[in-house]
Parts: C-alpha cells; sequence; structure tokens
C-alpha cells in the first residue's frame, strides 16, 4: 500500500489538492457546522454503543446483531473518513490535502463502501432465512456462515479499493489542482489528470456502478421475495415486517444518494454535494437511530448495559 502510494508521488508534479468546499456563504458554513458536528459525535456515541451491546449482552449473540454490530463498525468509519477533515476545512480559506491523503480517502471510501454492499446483503440473507427457512436457521446461520459473510465482505471491499486505486496511482498530475469538493472521490480526482482520461473514467464509474447498482438489485429481490413469504403466513408478521421495514429504510438510505451521485447526470454539483453530505454525515447516524429505537430487544439490552455501567461505577 505505502508502496503503492509512493509510486504515485513521484510521478506527479503535484504533491497536494486544494477543496473549494461545500458552500461559501457563512450562513450556511455555519449550519453546517453545527448540524454535522452534531451528527458525527451522535453517530459515534450511537454506532459504539450498538457494538458494545451487542458484545457484552449475551442475550443478543445472535447472526442477525452480529451483523448489525458490524455494520456499526463499518459506520463508525464512514463518519471518519470524511467528516472530520470537512468540518476542520469548513472555515478555513485555503482548504488543502495531501496527494497522499487524497489517495488515502479514496481508499477507504472503497474499501467502507464495498463492505458496507456486502453486509446489507448478508443481513437480507439472514432475514431470508430466518423468515423463510425458519426450522433450519440455526444450521444455516451458523457462527462460522456468520465469520464467511463478514470476511467475505471485507475481501470485496479490499479487492474492489485495490482494483480501483491500480488504474490511478499512476497517472501523471501537472496541474490545476483544485476540486470542487470537501473530500476526494475518483471521478472528479481523475479529471485533473494532464492525459485523457475519458476510457479510465468510463472504467472506474463502471466498476463503482456494477458493484452499487448489481448489489441494490440482489437486495430489492430478496427483499420482495420476502416481504411475499412474510404476507402467506400471517402468524407473528408484525415483528417482521418491523424489521423488515428497518432494513429496507438503511438501505434506501445507503443506495439513494449513492446511485443518484454516481449515475444520474449531474443536475447540480451544489445538489451533488449536498448528497454526499448527506450519506457521510447522517446516514451513519440514522442506520443506528433507526436499529436501536425499532427495535424493542436492542433497546432492552441497552437498557440493562447501562444499568450494569452504573452499578459498576457505584461499586467501584
Ligand atoms: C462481526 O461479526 C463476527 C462474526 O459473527 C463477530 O465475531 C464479530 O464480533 C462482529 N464484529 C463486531 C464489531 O461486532
Amino acid at each position: 500500500m505505502t508502496l503503492m502510494l509512493m509510486a504515485g508521488v513521484n510521478h506527479s508534479v503535484i504533491s497536494e489538492f486544494i477543496f473549494l468546499g461545500l458552500t461559501n456563504a457563512q450562513d450556511i458554513q455555519l449550519l453546517v457546522f453545527v448540524f454535522s458536528s452534531m451528527f458525527y459525535v451522535a453517530s459515534m456515541m450511537g454506532n459504539s454503543l450498538i457494538i458494545f451491546t451487542v458484545a457484552f449482552d449475551p442475550q443478543l449473540h445472535s447472526p442477525m446483531y452480529f451483523l448489525l454490530a458490524n455494520l456499526s463498525f463499518i459506520d463508525l468509519g464512514v463518519s471518519c473518513v470524511t467528516s472530520p477533515k470537512m468540518i476542520y476545512d469548513l472555515f478555513r480559506k485555503h482548504k488543502v490535502i495531501s496527494f497522499r491523503g487524497c489517495v488515502t480517502q479514496i481508499f477507504f471510501i472503497h474499501v467502507i463502501g464495498g463492505v458496507e454492499m456486502v453486509l446489507l446483503i448478508a443481513m437480507a440473507f439472514d432475514r431470508y432465512v430466518a423468515i423463510c427457512k425458519p426450522l433450519h436457521y440455526l444450521t444455516i446461520m451458523c457462527p462460522r456462515m456468520c465469520l464467511f459473510f463478514v470476511v467475505t465482505a471485507w475481501l470485496v471491499g479490499l479487492i474492489h479499493s485495490l482494483v480501483q486505486l491500480a488504474f490511478v496511482v499512476n497517472l501523471p498530475f501537472c496541474g490545476p489542482n483544485v476540486l470542487d469538493s470537501f473530500y476526494c472521490d475518483l471521478p472528479r480526482f481523475i479529471k485533473l489528470a494532464c492525459i485523457d482520461t475519458h476510457k479510465l473514467e468510463f472504467m472506474v464509474t463502471a466498476n463503482s456502478g456494477f458493484i452499487s447498482v448489481g448489489s441494490f438489485i440482489i437486495l430489492i429481490i430478496s427483499y420482495v421475495i420476502i416481504i411475499i413469504t412474510v404476507q402467506k403466513h400471517s402468524s407473528g408478521s408484525s415483528k417482521a415486517l418491523s424489521t423488515l421495514s428497518a432494513h429496507i429504510s438503511v438501505v434506501v438510505l445507503f443506495f439513494g444518494p449513492l446511485i443518484f451521485v454516481y449515475t444520474w447526470p449531474s443536475p447540480s454539483i451544489y445538489l451533488d454535494k449536498f448528497l454526499a453530505l448527506f450519506d457521510t454525515v447522517i446516514t451513519p447516524f440514522l442506520n443506528s437511530v433507526i436499529y436501536t429505537f425499532r427495535n424493542q430487544e436492542m433497546k432492552m439490552a441497552m437498557k440493562r448495559v447501562c444499568r450494569q455501567l452504573l452499578s459498576y461505577r457505584k461499586i467501584s
């Protein structure tokens, strides 16, 4: 990894990039600052609490919650890749990122995106087995299967990201170095290279587009099958439906802005920026809220864990 980054640096004249940022209007900057900081802190706390609760509450030691904790872990990553830098940069005139910092952001954005997609598919599969093949749930979703999903998710994320970087890491950059954005991502990064990059842009967009649209279609089909099954067997369907609606909301929240940004011919760069802000700042927070507040088991477990923590403090 370091070797590749070094190679990239050697080939280019440019050693840093300049972000134009979200907006120049000062009142909007203030608004974005307040909201982003709030959502950042809230999503760090919410997702940490989920991971902590699943780890320490024996009643949540089931495949669904293990996968959920893994999703929360990835959401912590989503919050950390671009938002701290964006918040730090908001009021600065000169928003600079080093070449290496830029490539690192791209690397982690794609790892995290890949992992999140596979985890969402694994969670859909988990619900499919639980609802459509309940008698075989424990044999199919055994700990090894869970681990298989998690390892696959990380492998897919890493490979996808390395392939994307392999396309771009040796591009020559000789200026200009201004990115009209608040983080580095491939389409705009490639456009700054000083060779003809049309083919490359196509490859890179096709790679991301293929993975995201592919996973989205798989997810839609699985949830349609699950919902049809739930409606056939009416017993116990309200709890199943509430869990499902939580899953489906998260899928829509994640893929909605993503597909819009990557595949729609961008109507305005402003809209693109605010959708990106939504995906990086608000979605990780909403995920934790959706899974916590729509889930009685999770709420009870959180209460138990908090009570235990408080009683530990009293004793010590
Ligand atoms: C992720 O899932 C694996 C496999 O079930 C589990 O062992 C691990 O604890 C989970 N990770 C987190 C952060 O909960």
